[in-house]
């Protein structure tokens, strides 16, 4: 009997010193297990110069020596071969995958497994009917003019009580005490929008104080630690890491099971109040759907959709806008024309007359799309219409940022910060959604432009009327971005902020 015990010890130790490492060695073995699955190895220069991470010499960021693979490769579209990935920048390829051949291209099990336990049955995560449910039910309440002037309402406030006085106390002072962050701002201002819209929860990232609110840093983590998921070069590590309950995958379930919480003590508390007085999204979800799990994921799915990508293209419109004095000018004098002197949008109705604030909001996202790129997984062998063959089981990516980039879709002048490109006798003139694909297009389009753009265009003009932003050193002439899901300049955007005298 003791034999047999110490003999289970001795296997039990063994098994356990194996799998540390294992673990130790993870990130290389993954890397090896991966490539075993899918290519044993690829010699073709591509492969080499992305495995030796050679490309980083010549480019600053991963997505711009995509575009410029992009823009050498005579269809727009390149095969990594040892991440079994075709990247595409063809209009024709990405209407193809989104709208014509929809069913052949879902999000697909590798996504959902990895945003799962965050998101879990989400829209963001689904496909199929669940997807279709969702949509319909999301989009039906999208549409009705009452959520538009909730929406409207709650930015308008954000950033009459928080954002203005917060600008204002950092007004004027140099050095240090004056620099401020304004990604880190457009993110707290994002989160508390969103979440009242949805949630119908302030919390109250953006008080002047800048307090760190414990969903919010719960969010930040859940979604960082899905990010790096998404990012791995294979799941084995996360996997492994989730059942042992360690290290990053510990921290995210310690966040999921605050964002739970915080998601249930809505619920009961507007069911106790009662629904009907409720203008925000889970109230009106809370109406049709029972399941209280099914609800969370509807909801959660919402808050990551709008808050980081609204964050990011405020961020790059400010940076693009502190080096074009001539737009800031444009936009002010558009506003002032439209709207009178001094004067504040009413209404959401009111914004769509600012075209070209519109225009130069839709030029920012064109060079700096808030997703640089997106995927699908294609179920079925097929052909694109530039003639690759794309094998059943292939990620699929399209490529927003590169697109912006294309000569032949935006002309010569495609790399320069030009809002007039979208305005035809001054009245602004939309894209077609497979040429700029920010907010997707086809079936899947996104469902909160409209109110991505309202909340975007309300900052931009009000900041912009009232600030003069200085961009503080160091600055390059491209943004340096960090890997994740969002765009997000890795060094922040750091200003000087100064109140325009008579505002
Ligand atoms: C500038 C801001 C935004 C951009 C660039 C953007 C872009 C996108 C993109 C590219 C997708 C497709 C993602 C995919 O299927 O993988 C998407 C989907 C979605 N977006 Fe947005 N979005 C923005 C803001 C918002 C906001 C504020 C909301 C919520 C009010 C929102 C709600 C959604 C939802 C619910 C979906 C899922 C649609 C579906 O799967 O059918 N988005 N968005």
């Amino acid at each position: 009997m003791e034999l047999q015990s110490s003999w289970l010890l001795h296997t039990l130790y063994a098994f356990c010193f194996i799998l540390l490492l294992l673990l130790l060695l993870s990130p290389r073995l993954a890397l090896f297990l991966y490539l075993l699955r899918l290519k044993l190895w690829c010699s073709c220069e591509i492969c080499e110069a992305y495995l030796s991470l050679s490309w980083a010499k010549s480019f600053d960021n991963l997505c711009d020596w995509y575009a410029h693979l992009l823009k050498c490769s005579p269809t727009r579209t390149i095969l990594i071969h040892v991440l079994g990935n075709i990247i595409t920048a063809n209009p024709e390829n990405i209407k193809y995958m989104l709208k014509t051949r929809f069913d052949n291209y879902p999000k697909g099990k590798p996504f959902s497994l990895i945003l799962g336990d965050f998101l879990g049955r989400g829209i963001f995560n689904v496909d199929g009917d669940m997807w279709r449910f969702q949509k319909n039910m999301a989009s039906l309440e999208l549409d009705r003019s009452s959520i538009r002037s909730y929406a409207f309402e709650i930015v308008r406030c954000e950033i009459e009580k928080r954002l203005l006085p917060l600008l204002v106390s950092f007004s004027g002072k140099e050095d240090d005490d004056g620099v401020l962050d304004l990604q880190d701002i457009f993110r707290r201002f994002s989160f508390d929008s969103i979440c009242q819209f949805s949630f119908g929860l302030d919390p109250e990232c953006l008080q002047l104080s800048l307090p760190l609110s414990e969903f919010a840093v719960a969010f930040d983590l859940a979604s960082r630690i899905s990010a790096e998921r998404a990012m791995a070069v294979s799941p084995l590590v996360w996997k492994i890491k989730r059942r042992l309950n360690i290290g990053s995958e510990k921290k995210m379930k310690e966040a999921i099971r605050i964002i739970d919480m915080l998601a249930q003590e809505v619920m009961r508390q507007k069911r106790e109040i009662g629904l009907s007085t409720h203008k925000d999204l889970l109230s009106r979800f809370m109406r049709t759907v029972e399941d209280e799990t099914y609800l969370r994921d509807i909801v959660i799915s919402f808050l990551l959709a709008g808050r980081d990508t609204v964050a990011s293209a405020l961020t790059s419109f400010f940076w693009l806008s502190a080096k074009h004095p001539e737009i800031r000018s444009a936009v002010q004098a558009e506003a002032d024309r439209v709207l009178g002197p001094n004067q504040e949008p009413k209404s959401f109705e009111q914004m769509e007359q600012l075209h070209y604030l519109q225009a130069a909001v839709y030029e920012s996202m064109r060079l700096y799309p808030p997703i640089q790129f997106d995927s699908k997984f294609c179920q079925q062998d097929d052909v694109f219409p530039d003639g690759t063959f794309v094998k059943r089981g292939t990620r699929v990516t399209y490529h927003p940022y590169a697109m912006g980039r294309m000569e032949e879709i935006w002309g010569p002048d495609c790399l320069e910060f030009k809002p007039e490109r979208w305005l035809r006798d001054g009245v602004f003139c939309s894209e077609n959604h497979f040429k700029y694909p920010i907010f997707q297009g086809g079936f899947r389009v996104c469902l909160g432009k409209e109110m991505a753009l309202m909340e975007i265009r309300s900052v931009c003009l009000s900041l912009l009327r009232r600030f003069h932003f200085e961009l503080v050193s160091p600055y390059h002439s491209t943004p340096r971005f960090s890997p994740g899901l969002t765009s997000t300049f890795r060094d922040g955007l750091l200003v000087l902020v100064r109140e325009k005298r008579g505002s």
